[in-house]
């Protein structure tokens, strides 16, 4: 492992995922030079503490990437489209939460512990992948390894934060209103999001299906490696929970395949936690993964749809594996793989 140690800087270090980014590469004992916290003019000037020294956030202009080696960025599109030539110019390396860069084919979609290895074709650009992607995929890279995915489909129930720090206020405000017979207007959500589930998580696509669920899509072929054929579906909605992600999973394989083998080989696996004992009621719900770290995975029976079926309900914190653990642990890997 290299010696060398990285500057790095945080991109929307005031956001909800920045908040918690800050906070995991401290978690995660990052081994860094220098530090900086980079925001919009908005939040310019405004202090903050990290490992008990006071910092002051900065706005990003193209010269705060001089002498940076990673830049891990959660200020949306647009900025990461802005800044993203004047960080690769100097050399560093963006590790990008936003949907920008994706399904770009020179651009790495990396989840850490499942394909690692594309780290090594980045040219300045690794792109951490969607939320509900996020989680799916440590529990299907192990599977897919062994028993060779077929067909899958994939059922989310979102939370709020996954739409950012107004989504949140906007549960809880709409919820008060309901509660106290007042009228609300919602803006966030296309529909109200207290006591109701919406279907539809950013905008529709021609084909019928939303942003997200084609984010589903096409994200877990290129994090996988599945042929572009291969048949994957998914339903996305948002529900009232403010923190995070469950998904109900179908998946259909090439071998066969038991419940009694998914569970043996998830429980082995890197960031997965089974808990899987129906009979005294225990499996995962939101509330068990919400502000830790592991993907839970339980409910994992024989699908009755399928030939080598198997459905599961996988649940995790849309925030941390979602969004901010990945990238601090792309962040580790490209250090440890001495990629920057
Ligand atoms: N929430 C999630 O679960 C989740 C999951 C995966 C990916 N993401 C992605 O992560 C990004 C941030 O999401 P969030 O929920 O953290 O949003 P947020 O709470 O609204 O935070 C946005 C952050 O970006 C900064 N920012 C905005 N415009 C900027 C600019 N022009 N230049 C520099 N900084 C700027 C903001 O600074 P100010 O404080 O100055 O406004 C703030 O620090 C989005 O691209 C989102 O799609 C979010």
């Amino acid at each position: 492992m290299s010696e060398r140690k990285p500057n790095i800087a945080i991109l929307g270090a005031t956001g909800v995922v920045g908040r918690e980014i800050t906070q995991i590469v401290d978690e995660l004992h990052i081994k860094f030079n220098t530090i900086k916290f980079l925001s919009s003019a908005k939040s310019a000037g405004s202090e903050l503490e990290f490992q008990g020294k006071k910092y002051i956030v900065e706005e990003a202009v193209p010269d705060s990437f001089n002498n940076v080696d990673i830049v891990l960025a959660s200020a949306g599109g647009s900025t990461s489209q802005k800044f993203a030539p004047e960080i690769v110019k100097r050399g560093g390396v963006i590790v990008d939460n936003s949907s920008a860069f994706r399904m770009d084919k020179d651009v790495p979609l990396v989840i850490a512990g499942v394909n690692d290895d594309d780290l090594r074709n980045h040219k300045g650009i690794v792109a951490n992948p969607n939320c509900s992607t996020s989680q799916l995929m440590l529990v299907l890279k192990p599977l897919h390894d062994k028993f060779g995915i077929k067909k899958l489909i994939v059922s989310t129930y979102q939370s709020v934060s996954g739409a950012g720090l107004a989504a949140i206020n906007e549960l809880t405000d709409d919820t008060k209103a309901n509660l106290n017979g007042e009228k609300f207007e919602n803006k966030c959500f296309k529909k109200p999001i207290s006591f109701n589930i919406i279907p539809q998580i950013d905008v529709f696509c021609e084909n019928g299906y939303t942003k997200e669920e084609m984010k589903v899509v096409n994200e877990t072929k290129k994090i996988l490696h599945l042929p572009e054929n291969l048949p994957i579906s998914c339903t996305a909605a948002r529900v009232p929970v403010y923190r995070g992600h469950s998904e109900a999973v179908d998946i259909e394989f090439e071998k066969e395949v038991s419940p009694e083998e998914v569970r043996e080989i998830l429980s082995n696996s890197f960031g997965i936690k089974v808990i899987d004992n129906p009979e005294n009621y225990e499996y995962p719900t939101t509330r068990d993964a919400a502000f830790v770290d592991p993907v839970f995975v339980g409910r994992i029976r024989k699908n009755l749809a399928f030939n080598n079926g198997i459905s599961l309900w996988c649940v995790a914190d849309n925030l941390r594996i979602g969004a901010a653990l990945n990238t601090v642990r792309i962040c580790k890997s490209l250090i440890e793989m001495d990629l920057y």
